[in-house]
């Protein structure tokens, strides 16, 4: 490459990725898939790296920058960031829009109608066209500063195109995808941290990470709907216009936002909208309806808090009632006792529910719940139902409270000084924490285990057949035979499900064991890393510490676990009985599927959606978040989403989970 070839192609570099990045996040309609995107990006960093004179402060790699220390700054709004005020009928909007003409003197007046998206405010300040500071709504007065956050937001331009103002400060909602918040809902389970409980949440937690690379995993969005400060630039004459403009610019606006004359019109959106928004793949709680002309919504003001120019109609959340009809405690695989209300099924959002988590004692206080009431359940988003609370005290008995003994072995419970306030029961030998463990040995993303299912665990424990997982290798068929319901081909089967599991990899084999914090992806790090058992538990906490993804945490907990006489037993019969301690290597990649384009919707039983991504990327395929005209097949798993339908209308050939693991396999 010639000295003056490298500038150029950065600069083509940093255009083709721009119009990609707009392509996905604005549009909707990526044409290249995530490894493609990858390359461009890497070509663009070693070449900048090649060539710093030729670096620009706005080139996508840029993005990402150093992590915050301390408290974030405070920023003071310049135009207060108001609130809207909340109706929940259409009767209230009605008097809402009867109001707001009399306030116009009987004066015409159209209005914006958007979808209300379930983020979190964020304004954002451009000077010059140039993003110089992002900031949290906060009190409406004084917010944060999130400036290092909003860089990696991909749909936020770093320069605006075109005829900017001098001073542009536009307002937005800052969001996830469904699909993305259950990707880091899982993630986080796995984890063993505090889910997430909606999409607003989610997305306020990640804009105040103190690190923008933890951030830029998110995969947070935006959506521009409003605008504060403005100066040295021509002013708008509506709402309407000013969204049109700030698209023009760059920015990302909803693109079901609509102008409306009369209030039927406004009330025809609110239908279509609330029928839609279960196959959107982001979640809309209502809509809010806006005086369109700016004048008008000056001669209108505000009062204290929100301006009278708008109003927000929220949608009711996806509730339901039912009657609980215990509630039960549950030992988890480490002992924790989780109280669960076993409820009278009822569809939610359509999926039925027979169980709802009450997490623990003090939520079961909290909400005052006994066994016989009829409580309000919700679920919002993807997320996991909970009860909100008791909208009929039917029951005569008081809510249990934390136990003295383990409801299961009858052994002692400690009350851990964790902040989730946890009890615990503390036998490793109690029988529903072994057959926890058991179940999550056998589950499919760890042995894979077939036909050892709760029912056959119960039984095994119950009989003192298996009190461990090498147990599970000892049995005889005439342990089985013993078992209700077991002729003799089951019995066969299960034993080659055992025999076999032998020789699974070491990291499906890590994550059978259920070291704490140690998910699926922890586990194929340090098995890919340290190739045998052996050395793992060899492994020095610091030396865990240097193997990238892996933290003080995990180290410690690997570290603990190992120590222990209990764990260096096990570990002692299992190899006794030949299972495999040991992680092959990689295989190499095939190109069977190579070039093809993979969309993956909905959730595929027993493999995550990174697992699936990975089976077809080994064998040369691409995989694309979302489905367009060059995609070749789409994987529809159960409760697909938006996807779905996209991949019909384009005629898009689809998989259901068996042709694709076929397909996967070969
Ligand atoms: S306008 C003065 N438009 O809802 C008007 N807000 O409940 C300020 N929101 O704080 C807001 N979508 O975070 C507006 N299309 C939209 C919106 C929207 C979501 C959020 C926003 C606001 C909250 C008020």
């Amino acid at each position: 490459m010639r000295p003056s070839q490298p500038q150029k192609r950065i600069a083509e570099l940093i255009k083709t990725i721009k119009e990609h990045d707009h392509r996905y996040y604005v549009l909707d309609d990526p044409i290249l898939a995530d490894a493609e995107y990858d390359a461009l990006l890497k070509e663009l960093s070693g070449l900048e790296t090649r060539y710093p004179q030729f670096k620009s402060p706005f080139s996508p790699t840029q993005r990402v920058g150093a992590q915050v220390s301390g408290d974030l700054p405070a920023v003071v709004h310049r135009v207060k960031m108001l609130s809207l005020d909340n109706t929940y009928s259409p009767d209230e909007i009605r008097a809402w829009h009867t109001r707001v003409s009399k306030g116009l003197e009987g004066e015409a007046f159209t209005m914006t109608v958007e979808p209300k998206v379930d983020g979190v405010s964020c304004s954002l300040m451009y000077e010059g066209g140039v993003l110089v500071m992002a900031a949290t709504r906060g009190d409406g007065v004084t917010g944060e500063d999130i400036t290092h956050n909003a860089r990696v937001i991909r749909c936020i331009p770093l320069r605006l195109e075109g005829d900017v103002a001098r001073v542009l400060e536009v307002r937005g909602e800052v969001y996830m995808d469904k699909a993305d918040l259950s990707a880091l809902n899982r993630l986080r389970k796995e984890q063993g941290e505090v889910l997430f409980a909606n999409p607003r949440n989610a997305a306020a937690g990640s804009l105040k990470l103190l690190d923008p690379a933890v951030s830029a995993g998110r995969r947070l969005k935006f959506f521009v709907h409003s605008f504060g400060l403005l100066e040295g630039g021509k002013p708008y004459a509506d709402q309407w216009q000013f969204l049109s403009k700030v698209e023009k610019y760059g920015l990302p606006v909803n693109p079901h936002n609509r102008l409306c004359r009369h209030i039927d019109d406004v009330f025809t959106f609110c239908d279509e909208l609330y029928h839609r928004r279960a196959a959107m793949v982001y979640e809309v709680d209502g809509v809010v309806v806006k005086v369109n002309g700016l004048g008008q919504q000056a001669r209108l003001g505000m009062t204290l808090k929100s301006p009278r120019w708008a109003v927000a109609f929220k949608f009711p959340a996806h509730q339901a009632t039912t009657i609980v009809k215990d509630i039960t405690i549950q030992v988890g695989r480490t002992g924790v006792l989780t109280p669960v209300a076993e409820l009278k099924p009822v569809a939610l959002a359509g999926v039925t529910i027979s169980r709802a988590t009450l997490h623990n004692f003090d939520e079961i206080r909290r909400l005052g719940v006994a066994a016989g009431d009829r409580v309000l359940l919700e679920r919002a988003g993807d997320v996991i139902p909970k009860i909100v609370k008791v909208v009929a005290k039917l029951s005569s008995s008081g809510g249990i409270t934390a136990p003295k003994t383990c409801p299961s072995c009858k052994g002692r419970i400690v009350k851990e000084k964790a902040e989730d306030v946890a009890y615990r029961c503390v036998n490793p030998a109690c029988p529903q924490q072994v057959e926890r463990g058991l179940i999550h040995f056998a589950g499919r993303e760890a042995m894979d285990i077939e036909g050892l299912g709760e029912a056959v665990v119960v039984q095994l424990v119950a009989k003192g057949l298996v009190k461990d997982v090498a147990g599970l290798y000892r049995l005889t068929k005439n342990d089985l035979l013993g078992l209700e319901l077991f002729a003799g081909k089951k019995a066969d089967n299960l034993l080659a499900a055992i025999a076999a599991s032998k020789k699974k990899p070491l990291s499906r084999f890590l994550f059978g064991l259920g070291v704490d914090h140690v998910g699926q992806k922890a586990a194929l790090v340090l098995a890919g890393r340290f190739k045998d058992l052996r050395s793992l538990m060899a492994a020095k906490e610091e030396g865990l510490q240097t193997v990238e993804e892996i933290g003080p945490v995990i180290a410690r907990s690997v570290v603990e676990f190992f120590k222990s006489a209990r764990t260096k037993r096990l570990v002692r019969s299992l190899e006794a009985t030949g299972v495999n301690f040991k992680e092959p290597r990689a295989m190499p990649a095939g190109d069977r599927l190579k070039g093809k384009k993979f969309v993956f919707t909905g959730e595929l039983n027993g493999i995550t959606r990174p697992q699936a991504q990975k089976m077809v990327e080994a064998q040369g395929a691409l995989v694309m978040s979302s489905v367009s005209k060059t995609t070749d097949y789409v994987v529809a798993g159960d409760s697909p989403g938006s996807k779905l339908d996209k991949a019909v209308q384009l005629g898009i050939s689809l998989l259901d989970q068996k042709q694709f693991e076929e397909m996967a396999h070969g």
